[in-house]
């Protein structure tokens, strides 16, 4: 099994399906180049066949992107296929992306068909998409509550007929990570000719375990995780990209792959997409959040301030951060205002002095949620000035 995890962006496609969300041509242009900067392996630029806006967003994404493939959508139809084709020719490497539901839920009210005509279906789209491209992905819509059998079944007639990529997609986000993983291996365990595509999971985020059931199935042989920036998606959104690379690559004692990603990019790929769809960062959410590298409790500033790995798993420049933060606060204690009081350069004559300004800024804190600078600096002159 490969040691190197291909990480796929659907940030400007299933990220573009939360409401609200939708970008212009011109900024997932400008999406698509920071996901080339941060490395991503495959960049999801929208399902040509919904609109000929999202058409042109491929066709442009096609064009500007060199070092990704980029990658368009289409249901197990002709006519989306061939759209996607048609968006897609301009690309320096391009994949087709087809789709059909599997559970026996879609199957029966949804797509109103048998399971036979659904396999039929799938082989006959990849067999067309692979007239555009020999880059072809096959996804088993709501894999997630489809049946093992099934699934292999239909896996190994769309190998066979050319699909280089399975994706298995717990569409409703209604998995549980050690269930999750096990059904991924047990699915590439099942298909007689697995080896010959790259196993691959898109995870949704509706029991808040997205990261956590596609980094089960990492541990259980699936080489491509399906992801998007700041977790954005339809509903409550897709597996974090920037969760699932830390988690790799901080954990690689457990994880016996490598992404490609270049993590200093994150942050500002982060703020973009915040920045373009409106969608604000929380602040406590992993890696990205304004507090993900904050310290605002004396006790962890202390431990930080004599060794950065006491409080910290991840240095915050590795994804690109300009430093980690220590926060004056009413947590906080001497040490960090004396860290924070030598970084405005500022020097006290004596240790009394020191604690007078020190007792003022912890009253000042009990009245306030943060101590900026500027507090700093006028309690310090009140301390000068009575002494
Ligand atoms: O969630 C899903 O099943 C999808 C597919 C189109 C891969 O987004
Ligand atoms: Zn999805």
């Amino acid at each position: 099994m490969s040691d190197k995890l291909f990480i796929f962006d659907t940030t400007l496609r299933d990220g573009e399906q939360s409401p609200g969300a939708s970008m212009t041509k011109e900024e997932k242009v400008r999406i698509a180049k920071a996901l080339e900067r941060m490395r991503v392996d495959v960049i999801e630029a929208g399902f040509p066949i919904a609109s000929s806006g999202d058409f042109e967003s491929v066709q442009a994404v096609a064009r500007e992107i060199k070092d990704s493939t980029v990658c368009g959508l289409a249901r197990a139809l002709d006519p989306d296929i061939d759209r996607a084709g048609e968006a897609l020719k301009p690309a320096a490497s391009g994949r087709i992306h087809t789709f059909i539901a599997t559970s026996p839920i879609h199957m029966e009210r949804k797509l109103r068909m048998s399971p036979d005509e659904v396999v039929k279906q799938a082989v006959r789209a990849v067999e067309r998409a692979r007239r555009y491209t020999d880059d072809v992905e096959f996804s088993a819509e709501d894999a997630g509550r489809s049946e093992i059998d099934f699934l292999c079944r239909i896996f190994e007639a769309v190998i066979a007929a050319g699909a280089t990529t399975i994706n298995i997609p717990d569409t409703v986000g209604y998995n549980v990570p050690e269930q999750f993983g096990a059904m991924v291996g047990r699915a590439i365990e099942g298909t007689p000719n697995a080896d010959k595509a790259v196993f691959s999971v898109h995870c949704h985020n509706d029991l808040g375990l997205a990261v956590a059931n596609s980094l089960s199935a990492v541990l259980n042989g699936a080489r491509q995780v399906e992801c998007t920036i700041n977790g954005l998606g339809e509903r409550a959104g897709n597996a974090a990209l920037e969760e699932v690379v830390m988690a790799v690559r901080t954990r690689q004692d457990v994880f016996p792959c490598e992404t490609g990603i270049d993590a200093t990019q994150i942050v500002p790929g982060s703020r973009l997409v915040a920045g373009i769809t409106g969608f604000s960062v929380q602040p406590n959410k992993a890696i990205v959040g304004a507090n993900a590298f904050a310290h605002e409790s004396g006790i962890h500033q202390d431990g930080v301030l004599k060794h950065r790995e006491t409080y910290e798993i991840m240095r915050a420049e590795d994804v690109g951060w300009s430093a980690n933060r220590m926060v004056l606060g009413k947590h906080s204690g001497r040490n960090a205002f004396r860290s924070r009081l030598q970084d405005l350069g500022v020097a006290f004559a004596s240790e009394e002095e020191l604690n007078a300004a020190f007792q003022r800024f912890k009253t000042l804190a009990d009245k306030k949620h943060e101590i900026y600078d500027e507090d700093i600096q006028a309690l310090v002159t009140e301390t000068n000035l009575e002494h």
